[in-house]
Protein backbone atom coordinates (compact mmCIF):
# COMPACT_ATOMS: atom_id res chain seq x y z
CA UNK A 1 0.00 0.00 0.00
CA UNK A 2 1.23 3.15 -0.34
CA UNK A 3 -0.42 6.49 0.07
CA UNK A 4 -0.71 8.54 -3.18
CA UNK A 5 -3.39 10.39 -3.39
CA UNK A 6 -3.84 10.58 0.01
CA UNK A 7 -3.64 14.02 2.60
CA UNK A 8 -0.94 14.00 5.38
CA UNK A 9 -0.56 16.60 7.87
CA UNK A 10 2.90 16.44 9.37
CA UNK A 11 3.90 18.49 12.18
CA UNK A 12 7.63 19.44 13.10
CA UNK A 13 8.44 19.26 9.07
CA UNK A 14 10.84 22.48 9.27
CA UNK A 15 14.02 20.21 9.59
CA UNK A 16 15.00 16.46 10.63
CA UNK A 17 13.00 13.28 10.17
CA UNK A 18 9.66 15.66 9.42
CA UNK A 19 11.24 17.38 6.43
CA UNK A 20 12.23 13.98 5.12
CA UNK A 21 8.63 12.56 5.98
CA UNK A 22 7.12 14.90 4.01
CA UNK A 23 9.36 14.30 1.01
CA UNK A 24 9.27 10.63 1.11
CA UNK A 25 5.26 11.01 1.17
CA UNK A 26 5.22 13.71 -1.62
CA UNK A 27 7.65 11.40 -3.77
CA UNK A 28 4.81 9.03 -3.37
CA UNK A 29 2.17 10.97 -4.44
CA UNK A 30 0.60 11.93 -1.12
CA UNK A 31 -0.67 15.60 -0.85
CA UNK A 32 1.36 17.00 2.20
CA UNK A 33 0.81 19.36 5.25
CA UNK A 34 3.71 20.77 6.74
CA UNK A 35 3.44 22.24 9.91
CA UNK A 36 6.26 23.72 12.46
CA UNK A 37 7.26 27.30 14.34
CA UNK A 38 9.70 28.41 11.52
CA UNK A 39 7.42 29.77 8.24
CA UNK A 40 10.43 30.36 5.81
CA UNK A 41 11.50 26.54 5.99
CA UNK A 42 8.30 25.66 6.19
CA UNK A 43 7.90 27.67 2.81
CA UNK A 44 11.76 26.14 1.78
CA UNK A 45 10.07 22.63 1.86
CA UNK A 46 6.88 23.47 -0.12
CA UNK A 47 9.04 24.72 -2.97
CA UNK A 48 11.07 21.88 -2.91
CA UNK A 49 8.18 19.58 -3.29
CA UNK A 50 6.15 21.89 -5.36
CA UNK A 51 9.66 22.17 -7.84
CA UNK A 52 9.75 18.21 -7.85
CA UNK A 53 6.36 17.91 -9.26
CA UNK A 54 4.29 17.34 -5.71
CA UNK A 55 1.76 18.85 -3.94
CA UNK A 56 2.22 20.69 -0.34
CA UNK A 57 0.87 23.01 1.32
CA UNK A 58 2.54 24.77 4.88
CA UNK A 59 0.63 26.23 7.98
CA UNK A 60 3.24 27.33 10.96
CA UNK A 61 1.86 27.07 14.31
CA UNK A 62 3.56 26.57 17.85
CA UNK A 63 1.90 22.77 18.56
CA UNK A 64 2.03 23.73 22.80
CA UNK A 65 -0.82 25.82 21.58
CA UNK A 66 -3.80 24.22 21.78
CA UNK A 67 -5.30 26.90 19.21
CA UNK A 68 -2.49 27.33 16.89
CA UNK A 69 -2.46 24.22 16.33
CA UNK A 70 -5.64 22.93 15.46
CA UNK A 71 -6.23 26.23 13.54
CA UNK A 72 -3.34 25.48 11.48
CA UNK A 73 -4.37 21.98 10.81
CA UNK A 74 -7.87 23.00 9.85
CA UNK A 75 -6.36 25.75 7.96
CA UNK A 76 -4.54 22.73 6.08
CA UNK A 77 -7.87 20.59 5.53
CA UNK A 78 -9.64 23.21 4.22
CA UNK A 79 -6.77 23.75 1.58
CA UNK A 80 -5.99 19.90 0.81
CA UNK A 81 -8.87 18.26 1.29
CA UNK A 82 -9.61 15.17 4.31
CA UNK A 83 -6.82 14.23 6.42
CA UNK A 84 -6.34 10.73 5.91
CA UNK A 85 -2.67 10.73 8.02
CA UNK A 86 -1.00 12.28 10.71
CA UNK A 87 2.11 12.24 11.81
CA UNK A 88 2.54 14.26 15.23
CA UNK A 89 6.33 14.37 14.85
CA UNK A 90 7.33 17.67 16.60
CA UNK A 91 9.19 17.58 19.39
CA UNK A 92 12.02 18.72 21.57
CA UNK A 93 14.75 17.40 23.85
CA UNK A 94 16.80 19.25 26.44
CA UNK A 95 18.42 17.63 29.35
CA UNK A 96 16.90 17.17 32.73
CA UNK A 97 19.49 19.18 35.35
CA UNK A 98 19.36 18.80 38.63
CA UNK A 99 21.13 21.53 40.48
CA UNK A 100 19.22 23.76 39.16
CA UNK A 101 16.15 22.01 38.22
CA UNK A 102 15.34 23.18 34.67
CA UNK A 103 11.59 22.39 35.75
CA UNK A 104 10.83 25.30 32.74
CA UNK A 105 12.54 22.93 29.99
CA UNK A 106 10.82 19.89 31.56
CA UNK A 107 7.39 21.66 31.28
CA UNK A 108 8.33 22.69 27.68
CA UNK A 109 9.09 18.93 26.09
CA UNK A 110 5.82 17.81 27.96
CA UNK A 111 4.06 20.69 26.47
CA UNK A 112 5.64 19.93 23.06
CA UNK A 113 6.56 16.02 23.20
CA UNK A 114 2.93 15.36 24.87
CA UNK A 115 0.43 17.64 24.72
CA UNK A 116 1.43 18.61 20.74
CA UNK A 117 0.75 15.42 19.68
CA UNK A 118 -2.76 15.18 22.01
CA UNK A 119 -3.45 18.78 20.25
CA UNK A 120 -2.83 17.34 16.66
CA UNK A 121 -4.91 14.28 17.05
CA UNK A 122 -7.87 17.01 18.29
CA UNK A 123 -7.57 18.53 15.03
CA UNK A 124 -7.99 15.08 12.84
CA UNK A 125 -9.22 12.46 14.61
CA UNK A 126 -13.30 13.86 14.58
CA UNK A 127 -13.74 13.98 11.26
CA UNK A 128 -11.83 10.27 10.76
CA UNK A 129 -14.45 9.08 12.96
CA UNK A 130 -17.08 10.47 10.81
CA UNK A 131 -15.70 9.53 7.72
CA UNK A 132 -15.13 5.48 9.35
CA UNK A 133 -11.20 6.24 7.91
CA UNK A 134 -7.53 7.29 8.64
CA UNK A 135 -4.48 6.64 10.34
CA UNK A 136 -2.57 8.68 13.34
CA UNK A 137 0.71 8.24 13.62
CA UNK A 138 3.20 10.00 16.24
CA UNK A 139 7.65 9.80 16.47
CA UNK A 140 7.88 8.84 20.30
CA UNK A 141 11.44 7.50 21.07
CA UNK A 142 12.98 4.39 22.11
CA UNK A 143 13.86 6.77 25.05
CA UNK A 144 10.63 6.55 26.03
CA UNK A 145 11.60 2.73 27.41
CA UNK A 146 14.17 3.37 29.68
CA UNK A 147 14.64 6.72 31.62
CA UNK A 148 17.92 7.28 30.92
CA UNK A 149 19.66 9.40 34.16
CA UNK A 150 19.83 13.58 32.89
CA UNK A 151 16.72 12.89 30.36
CA UNK A 152 14.20 12.05 32.57
CA UNK A 153 11.63 15.07 31.23
CA UNK A 154 12.46 14.28 27.47
CA UNK A 155 12.24 9.94 28.09
CA UNK A 156 8.60 10.78 30.46
CA UNK A 157 7.52 12.95 27.84
CA UNK A 158 7.91 9.77 25.03
CA UNK A 159 6.30 7.28 27.50
CA UNK A 160 3.58 9.71 27.90
CA UNK A 161 3.06 9.58 24.42
CA UNK A 162 3.33 5.70 23.88
CA UNK A 163 0.24 5.47 26.44
CA UNK A 164 -1.93 7.85 24.91
CA UNK A 165 -1.04 6.18 21.69
CA UNK A 166 -1.78 2.72 22.92
CA UNK A 167 -5.02 3.74 24.92
CA UNK A 168 -6.82 5.62 21.83
CA UNK A 169 -5.34 2.31 19.53
CA UNK A 170 -7.74 0.14 21.80
CA UNK A 171 -10.52 2.92 22.06
CA UNK A 172 -10.49 3.18 18.23
CA UNK A 173 -10.81 -0.82 17.45
CA UNK A 174 -13.19 -1.49 14.98
CA UNK A 175 -13.74 2.32 13.85
CA UNK A 176 -11.47 2.91 10.88
CA UNK A 177 -9.13 4.46 12.29
CA UNK A 178 -5.88 3.40 12.75
CA UNK A 179 -2.80 4.20 14.99
CA UNK A 180 0.62 4.08 15.42
CA UNK A 181 3.33 5.08 17.69
CA UNK A 182 7.22 5.02 16.17
CA UNK A 183 10.18 5.16 18.39
CA UNK A 184 13.20 5.64 16.69
CA UNK A 185 16.79 5.29 18.06
CA UNK A 186 19.11 7.82 17.04
CA UNK A 187 18.88 9.39 13.89
CA UNK A 188 21.15 12.07 12.51
CA UNK A 189 19.20 15.50 12.76
CA UNK A 190 19.47 18.88 14.15
CA UNK A 191 18.62 17.49 17.43
CA UNK A 192 21.28 14.83 17.74
CA UNK A 193 23.90 16.92 16.19
CA UNK A 194 24.65 18.65 19.84
CA UNK A 195 25.73 14.79 21.09
CA UNK A 196 28.99 14.44 22.14
CA UNK A 197 28.71 10.86 23.32
CA UNK A 198 28.66 8.04 20.76
CA UNK A 199 25.45 6.94 18.73
CA UNK A 200 25.17 3.49 18.08
CA UNK A 201 23.58 2.47 14.87
CA UNK A 202 23.00 5.90 14.28
CA UNK A 203 20.46 6.14 10.86
CA UNK A 204 20.41 9.29 8.67
CA UNK A 205 17.11 10.85 8.75
CA UNK A 206 15.97 9.52 4.88
CA UNK A 207 16.84 6.52 6.19
CA UNK A 208 14.86 6.61 9.07
CA UNK A 209 11.94 8.15 7.24
CA UNK A 210 11.58 5.84 4.72
CA UNK A 211 11.12 3.47 7.13
CA UNK A 212 8.70 4.85 9.03
CA UNK A 213 6.31 5.69 5.87
CA UNK A 214 6.49 2.08 5.36
CA UNK A 215 5.97 0.81 8.72
CA UNK A 216 3.16 3.01 8.72
CA UNK A 217 2.07 1.44 5.16
CA UNK A 218 1.57 -1.40 6.93
CA UNK A 219 -0.11 -0.25 9.28
CA UNK A 220 1.83 -1.42 12.21
CA UNK A 221 0.67 -0.82 15.60
CA UNK A 222 4.16 -0.30 17.36
CA UNK A 223 7.40 0.47 15.29
CA UNK A 224 10.72 0.56 16.73
CA UNK A 225 13.83 0.77 15.00
CA UNK A 226 16.87 -0.49 14.61
CA UNK A 227 16.10 -3.87 15.39
CA UNK A 228 19.46 -3.64 17.14
CA UNK A 229 18.28 -0.89 19.55
CA UNK A 230 15.15 -2.27 20.05
CA UNK A 231 16.99 -5.69 21.38
CA UNK A 232 18.57 -3.39 23.51
CA UNK A 233 15.81 -1.44 24.65
CA UNK A 234 14.02 -4.94 25.62
CA UNK A 235 16.80 -6.41 27.58
CA UNK A 236 17.45 -2.80 29.61
CA UNK A 237 13.61 -3.34 30.85
CA UNK A 238 13.85 -6.51 32.27
CA UNK A 239 17.28 -5.61 33.57
CA UNK A 240 17.40 -5.15 37.34
CA UNK A 241 17.98 -1.17 38.14
CA UNK A 242 21.23 -1.54 40.08
CA UNK A 243 22.88 -3.35 37.05
CA UNK A 244 21.51 -0.67 34.83
CA UNK A 245 22.92 1.78 36.88
CA UNK A 246 26.34 0.37 37.26
CA UNK A 247 26.65 -0.44 33.67
CA UNK A 248 25.55 3.34 32.87
CA UNK A 249 28.46 4.61 35.48
CA UNK A 250 30.63 2.42 34.08
CA UNK A 251 29.61 4.08 30.22
CA UNK A 252 30.00 7.76 32.13
CA UNK A 253 32.98 6.85 34.05
CA UNK A 254 31.98 8.33 36.94
CA UNK A 255 29.31 8.10 39.36
CA UNK A 256 25.65 9.19 38.25
CA UNK A 257 24.82 10.85 41.46
CA UNK A 258 27.98 13.36 41.16
CA UNK A 259 27.72 16.76 41.33
CA UNK A 260 27.65 17.91 37.44
CA UNK A 261 31.46 19.88 36.40
N1 LIG B 1 16.89 12.51 16.19
C1 LIG B 1 16.72 11.44 16.96
O1 LIG B 1 17.69 10.71 17.28
C2 LIG B 1 15.36 11.08 17.47
C3 LIG B 1 15.21 9.83 18.07
C4 LIG B 1 13.97 9.46 18.54
C5 LIG B 1 12.90 10.31 18.40
N2 LIG B 1 13.07 11.52 17.82
C6 LIG B 1 11.89 12.38 17.70
O2 LIG B 1 11.68 12.68 16.34
C7 LIG B 1 10.99 13.92 16.22
C8 LIG B 1 11.69 14.80 15.22
O3 LIG B 1 12.96 15.16 15.76
P1 LIG B 1 14.24 15.44 14.87
O4 LIG B 1 15.30 14.54 15.35
O5 LIG B 1 13.88 15.45 13.44
O6 LIG B 1 14.63 16.88 15.42
P2 LIG B 1 14.70 18.31 14.73
O7 LIG B 1 15.41 18.25 13.45
O8 LIG B 1 15.19 19.21 15.81
O9 LIG B 1 13.18 18.64 14.41
C9 LIG B 1 12.26 18.96 15.39
C10 LIG B 1 11.03 19.53 14.70
O10 LIG B 1 10.06 19.82 15.71
C11 LIG B 1 9.62 21.15 15.51
N3 LIG B 1 9.22 21.78 16.76
C12 LIG B 1 9.95 21.95 17.88
N4 LIG B 1 9.27 22.67 18.79
C13 LIG B 1 8.06 22.95 18.21
C14 LIG B 1 6.92 23.68 18.62
N5 LIG B 1 6.86 24.26 19.84
N6 LIG B 1 5.88 23.78 17.76
C15 LIG B 1 5.93 23.21 16.53
N7 LIG B 1 6.97 22.49 16.09
C16 LIG B 1 8.04 22.38 16.92
C17 LIG B 1 10.79 21.89 14.88
O11 LIG B 1 10.29 22.98 14.12
P3 LIG B 1 10.35 24.52 14.54
O12 LIG B 1 11.58 24.73 15.35
O13 LIG B 1 10.38 25.23 13.21
O14 LIG B 1 9.10 24.78 15.28
C18 LIG B 1 11.34 20.81 13.97
O15 LIG B 1 10.66 20.83 12.74
C19 LIG B 1 10.92 14.50 17.63
O16 LIG B 1 9.67 14.23 18.20
C20 LIG B 1 12.01 13.73 18.36
O17 LIG B 1 11.76 13.68 19.75
C21 LIG B 1 14.27 11.93 17.35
Amino acid sequence: MSFANQVAIITGASSGIGWELAKVLAEQHCTVGVVARRKDRLDALVQEIQAAGGKAACAPADVSDRKQTVDAIHALRDQLGPVDLLIANSGVGVPTTLEPLNIDEVETMFKVNTLGVVYAIEAVLPEMLQRGKGHLAAISSMASYLPMPGESGYCASKAAVNVYMKGLRMQLRGRGVHVTTVCPGFIATPMTDVNTFDMPWLLSARTAAEKIIRALARKKTVYNFPWQMNVLMTLAQWTPEWILHRVLEGKAGKRLDAPAG
